[in-house]
Order: structure tokens, then C-alpha cells, then sequence
């Protein structure tokens, strides 16, 4: 790297498991990078603009329900608990919930250091009276709470769907490093999209201002950015697509012309028609989504969705360690 580079921030220092995940991801067939990349400063900015595309129904969907019924999940969580956020949250669902249960106290847990500090920060403006303990931790594995939150119930809160970006071996297994984390007599709060029209899911990947297409192909910038990468973003073009038989949206980007670039130096090439999957967004059926929290050690106990039955929220329960048969 050019000294000139490092001072102008041209180039930024990559992170050692971007790089193998890269790399690995274009030498693999089919060719894949998991969707965690995406949120880069730009990324998580282009995120943030998804959410309020017309096509995108799933953030103001959630949210309305969570307002609309969060009286009645405060009836069912009871009061006392600490509450657990997987992911450092967002700045109008979080609220919404602490408003109407009043924890005993909130940990945020994110892999994003700054992420945390900054929506901790806001947080405590907002609800002084609140204890807020943020972790800075992968929530993929199972995490040793704050001792200040160790006697307390705990209600686990993982909205935004975002378990449908795991496929079923990682939900599971993400769903039983929450309940290990939360201990005995956990509660779950948790938004999962449900399977519906294929057309709606399609536009809401493949939106007409052509936002997510950005976020998609910011991956490649990024790579450009980070890794030394010589990527020509113009030889690419997104799609989204339903996979029926996975009950899933895939994101791909397609070579549109046949490509050559290096990425650390290492050459790859695509023919046209070739394509990296960068994500997947699960959508669950009513039964579906039931079965995978079950398998993943929880019981659910309550169920609320929307008028149109776009998006569900579910209350489940831990099971306990030794569940019957
Ligand atoms: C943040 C994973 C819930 O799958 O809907 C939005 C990410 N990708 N548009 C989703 C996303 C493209 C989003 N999640």
C-alpha cells in the first residue's frame, strides 16, 4: 500500500476474517460471501434507506405491530426482567418495547463496537432511569452476561427478521446459544417475515429506485476498497430471486459480461451469467416458523401478526433442560 494511501484513508485496513471470507467465497462453486459484510459505514446506510423504500414492507410492518401490541406482550413478560437485545437495535423498535415493559435493565450485545456505544449512548438519554449494559460480543456464540444482570430473568429481543438471513442449521444453532446465554426461564421476543406472494417478497429485494441493488453491489465496492481489489462494478448487476423450495429470497450479484479481477492480488474470473449469492432472507410459514424455534429449545407461547399477515412476532419460553418426549 501507497503512503499516500494510508494518509488520504483510501485505503482501509482489512479485517482478517472479511479477507477469508472473500477469498474463500469467490474460490468456492457456487461462488458465495456471507451477508454480515454488507454493513460497512455505506452499507448500514444503504440499510438504513431500504427500510424506508415503499417496496420494503417488512421494518414499518414490525414496528407498527410491535406499537400496536406491545401492552399485550407486557402482560404476557410480566415485570422484572432484563432484557437482551441480539444486535445493538434500532432507534424506533427498541424504544417501542422498553417503553411498554419497563426492564430491570438492557443489554445490547453487537460485534459493532461503535454501533453499540452510539445507540447505548441515545438510549440512555432517552430512558435515564434505565441500566443499560452493552456487550461487545458475536452473538453467533454463547455469551457470558453482565454480573450486574446475573439474578435476573432475562427476555431474549432478535426483531428485523434477522434470523432469516441463517439457514435452518445456523438458526437452530444461533437459537440454542440464546437460550444457553439467557439461562433458565428465559423469554424470547422475536420477528420472523412470513412467506407470501412472490411478486411482493421479489420487489421488496428489487426495488425500483434501485437502492438494494446499491447495498448488493456496495459488497464489491468495499472489496475494491478494503482488499485491494480491482473489481470492474459495472461488469455486475443484482438480482433477487425466490428460491420455493427454501422458502427463500436470494441475493446474487451477476457477472453481466465475462470478468477478470485480483482481490489481494489473487486473480479470479467469472463468465457472464455466473453469480456470487451474497444473502438469504428465509421467510416462515405459521407451522415453520413454530418448528424452528421448538428446534432451536424454545416453546412458543404467543403469536401476533399484522392485519395481512405479512410479519409475525413471537413470545416463546425456554425450554426446560430436560423437556418430555
Ligand atoms: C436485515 C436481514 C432483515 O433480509 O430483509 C434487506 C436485509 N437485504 N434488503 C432482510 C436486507 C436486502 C434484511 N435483514
Amino acid at each position: 500500500m501507497l503512503k499516500q494511501e494510508i494518509e488520504d484513508g483510501t485505503r482501509s485496513f482489512a479485517d482478517p476474517a472479511f479477507r477469508a471470507d472473500v477469498i474463500d467465497g469467490l474460490t468456492r462453486r457456487p461462488r458465495a460471501i456471507p451477508a454480515r459484510w454488507f454493513y460497512d459505514h455505506r452499507g448500514s446506510e444503504l440499510f438504513e434507506a431500504i427500510t424506508e423504500l415503499p417496496e420494503y414492507y417488512p421494518t414499518r410492518t414490525e414496528t407498527a405491530l410491535l406499537r400496536s401490541v406491545a401492552g399485550e406482550i407486557s402482560e404476557r413478560v410480566g415485570p422484572g426482567r432484563a432484557m437482551v437485545e441480539f444486535g445493538s437495535g434500532s432507534s424506533t423498535k427498541t424504544p417501542i418495547v422498553l417503553q411498554a415493559l419497563d426492564p430491570s435493565a438492557y443489554v445490547p450485545i453487537d460485534i459493532s463496537g461503535d454501533f453499540l456505544r452510539e445507540s447505548s449512548r441515545a438510549l440512555c438519554e432517552r430512558f435515564p432511569g434505565l441500566p443499560v449494559f452493552p456487550v461487545e460480543a458475536d452473538f453467533l456464540k454463547p455469551i457470558a452476561l453482565p454480573h450486574q444482570v446475573h439474578t435476573a430473568p432475562k427476555l431474549g429481543f432478535f426483531p428485523g427478521s434477522t434470523i432469516g438471513n441463517m439457514i435452518p442449521l445456523s438458526s437452530t444453532d444461533l437459537l440454542r446459544a440464546m437460550r444457553a446465554s439467557l439461562g433458565e426461564g428465559a423469554m424470547l421476543l422475536i420477528g420472523m417475515d412470513r412467506i407470501k406472494d412472490v411478486g411482493v417478497l421479489e420487489r421488496a429485494y428489487d426495488d425500483a429506485a434501485g437502492v438494494t441493488a446499491q447495498f448488493n453491489l456496495n459488497l464489491l465496492e468495499r472489496i475494491n476498497r478494503e482488499l485491494d481489489g480491482t473489481i470492474p462494478i459495472d461488469a455486475f448487476r443484482h438480482r433477487a430471486i425466490w428460491n420455493d423450495d427454501r422458502a427463500r429470497i436470494e441475493m446474487h450479484l451477476e457477472a453481466v459480461r465475462d470478468v477478470v479481477f485480483t482481490v489481494e492480488g489473487r486473480p479470479f474470473e467469472m463468465s457472464a451469467g455466473e453469480t456470487i449469492h451474497t444473502e438469504n432472507s428465509h421467510k416462515y410459514g405459521r407451522r415453520d416458523a413454530r418448528l424452528l424455534l421448538r428446534s432451536g429449545g424454545w416453546t412458543p407461547i404467543a403469536e401476533w401478526t399484522d392485519p395481512d399477515d405479512q410479519f409475525a412476532l413471537y413470545l416463546a419460553e425456554a425450554q426446560p433442560p430436560r423437556p418430555a418426549p
